[in-house]
């Protein structure tokens, strides 16, 4: 296993639309691993796979150290099929060092895709689960959280971006 860039704003495999995974080979097997070593090696609860470079529809998800009831999500070319209610909450990004920013997602999401040997997978998620899980598919459509925020928040982004480029 190795760890991989995080790629950060504004890279522009982030801004991509990521293909559909067709075959499930061996590149693919490593970079599902290499993906979850570096998601828990930079403390995140999930990762896409553009945020390491690679335009592909595949992201990993563990939000186990803060609900105890769920594990490791490995999801490939995932959907969200129904979503219900809104619910606002704060959200950052690996990809975004240091931003964080009030969000409003869906509440509830059914997420359908399937796993690393090719088996449908369906989860029903809410909480934190729910919100990673849609912050990820957001990657995969090349959305970012400053996507999601008002043009007023983004632009106030912008501008502390420059200032921190400098
Ligand atoms: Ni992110």
């Amino acid at each position: 296993m190795a760890l991989l860039e995080i790629r950060k704003y504004p890279d522009e495999v982030l801004k991509k639309r990521a293909a559909e995974i067709i075959d499930l080979d061996g590149h693919i097997q490593k970079l599902i691993d290499d993906m979850i070593e570096t998601m828990y090696s930079a403390k995140g609860v999930g990762l896409a796979a553009p945020q390491v470079g690679v335009s592909q529809r595949l992201i990993v998800v563990d939000t186990s150290l803060r609900e105890k009831d769920n594990s490791l999500i490995v999801l490939i070319n995932p959907q969200i099929i129904a979503q219900e209610g809104e619910i606002l909450s704060e959200e950052g990004c690996l990809s975004l060092p240091g931003f964080i920013t009030r969000l409003k997602r869906s509440e509830k999401v059914l997420v359908k895709g399937i796993d690393r040997v090719g088996k449908e997978v369906l989860i029903e998620a809410d909480g934190l689960l729910g919100r990673a899980l849609q912050h990820e598919i957001d990657h995969l459509d090349g959305l970012l959280l400053i996507d999601r925020i008002s043009p007023l928040k983004r632009e106030l982004f912008r501008k502390k971006y420059q200032k921190i480029k400098k």
